[in-house]
């Protein structure tokens, strides 16, 4: 029998199960999905209506709202589906700009990066005719602002061509919170014409500022750590020379009217997860963030050191520095687990020990990846005690 806290009702998830993969897909509470459901209700009462003019209307409002959340300008704000595709809209926008301007674009990212998120950047060279590499950093060493910088620095074309780098902000399998600023800091020093587009999928919510200094274009999921509906995202750009560049992947009414308006109708479509962020934010807001930080990052804490105590196991982390509200923990296995084995692992702690979480092999060791949000705590990690009674 999984103990719940007294806010663990709020969240819609089976009570059956220890969720402590916050992290994977975000939880929806109970009283957004109800604020989505009214939207969806509407929409289906009268959907001539809805789309004509209640929708419209409703999309600038909580763009507004959100935005103003954010501490930008809703000029510089779009809500888009999820990080992955915010990324490669940016990517692919800016690429753009240098084409028009008979130049060739260079791609940079870091194999820290989103693996779908590289497929994105490598598909948008091979069709743009632009260059696409990847600086290796390997984890959990290579995390500090001045080697992440040279390596980049590393693959820097000659000339000032035009040059767009990705950056994690939160690693995504291996939690770890990048020094984005200091990065973009170090290398515009040296080469002011570089565009920084930041993959910033786990930080609305979980960082207090989620906006580092000097980016591009920041994209972040809205419905992770901030509990929005899925899909919910935000695209912000860091300057209106910026915003004038942005374009959707495939531009519909409103085009002809730039940013953010040509991304407020992709056509017939679900745009409630939008409209609902505005009542995640107010949910969320209902403990501050210092209590949600103090909370979350106590039982990740706790979770990461019971975990390591029962399987014999150190921190590997040295100085690195985790994401506030996840954990990495090497499982004692004498040989990296592949995918399939990771895919059954995963599975079975479900069937069998009630517990979803993450589990990845990086650099030749296995991880298992815990989450902490407020309907979590310690005990409930217990479970994955037994997790190595289920390893091949
Ligand atoms: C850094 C990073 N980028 C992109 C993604 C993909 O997010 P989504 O599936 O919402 O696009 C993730 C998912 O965890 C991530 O961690």
């Amino acid at each position: 029998m999984i103990q719940h806290n007294q806010w663990a009702h709020l969240w819609q998830l089976d009570k059956s199960i220890a969720y402590l993969n916050h992290g994977g897909y975000g939880s929806v509470p109970v009283h957004v999905q109800e604020v989505q459901n009214t939207f969806q209700d509407r929409a289906s009462a009268n959907p001539n209506r809805w789309f004509r003019s209640e929708m419209p209307n409703l999309m600038i409002e909580a763009r507004h709202i959100v935005a103003y959340w954010f501490g930008v300008a809703p000029e510089r704000f779009a809500f888009v589906p999820n990080a992955s595709q915010g990324v490669i809209t940016a990517v692919q926008a800016l690429v753009d700009d240098a084409t028009a301007q008979k130049q060739q674009a260079h791609l940079i990212g870091t194999s820290l990066g989103y693996g779908g998120v590289l497929y994105g950047m490598q598909h948008v060279a091979t069709r743009s005719n632009a260059t696409y590499s990847v600086a290796d950093l390997v984890y959990p060493t290579d995390v500090g602002a001045d080697v992440i910088s040279s390596r980049i620095r590393a693959l820097l074309p000659a000339d000032n061509a035009p040059t767009i780098v990705v950056l994690d902000q939160i690693t995504s399998e291996t939690g770890v919170l990048l020094p984005v600023t200091e990065i973009i800091a170090s290398l515009r020093a040296t080469h002011p014409h570089i565009r920084f587009v930041i993959d910033a999928a786990h930080s609305a919510g979980m960082l207090e500022q989620p906006l580092p200094v000097g980016f591009d274009v920041w994209v972040g999921n809205l419905h992770k750590w901030l509990c929005a509906p899925r899909p919910a995202a935000a695209l912000i750009c860091g300057s209106n020379e910026i915003a004038a560049l942005m374009t959707p992947l495939a531009p519909s009414w409103g085009f002809e009217k730039g940013f953010p308006t040509s991304f407020e109708w992709q056509g017939t479509s679900d745009y409630s997860a939008y409209l609902s962020v505005p009542a995640a934010i107010t949910f969320q807001e209902q403990w501050s963030w210092a209590e949600r930080n103090a909370h979350n990052r106590a039982v990740a804490d706790g979770a990461a050191s019971l975990l390591r105590d029962a399987w014999g196991v150190t921190n590997h982390l040295g100085e690195l520095v985790e994401a506030p509200w996840m954990r990495m923990i090497r499982l004692p296995t004498t040989a990296p687990l592949d995918k399939s084995q990771i895919d059954s692992l995963i599975e079975r702690c479900g069937l069998v020990l009630n517990a979803e979480c993450a589990i990845m092999t990086v650099r030749g060791n296995s991880y298992v990846r815990i989450s902490a949000h407020m309907y979590n705590e310690v005990d409930q990690y217990e479970v994955l005690v037994g997790l190595t009674q289920l390893l091949p």
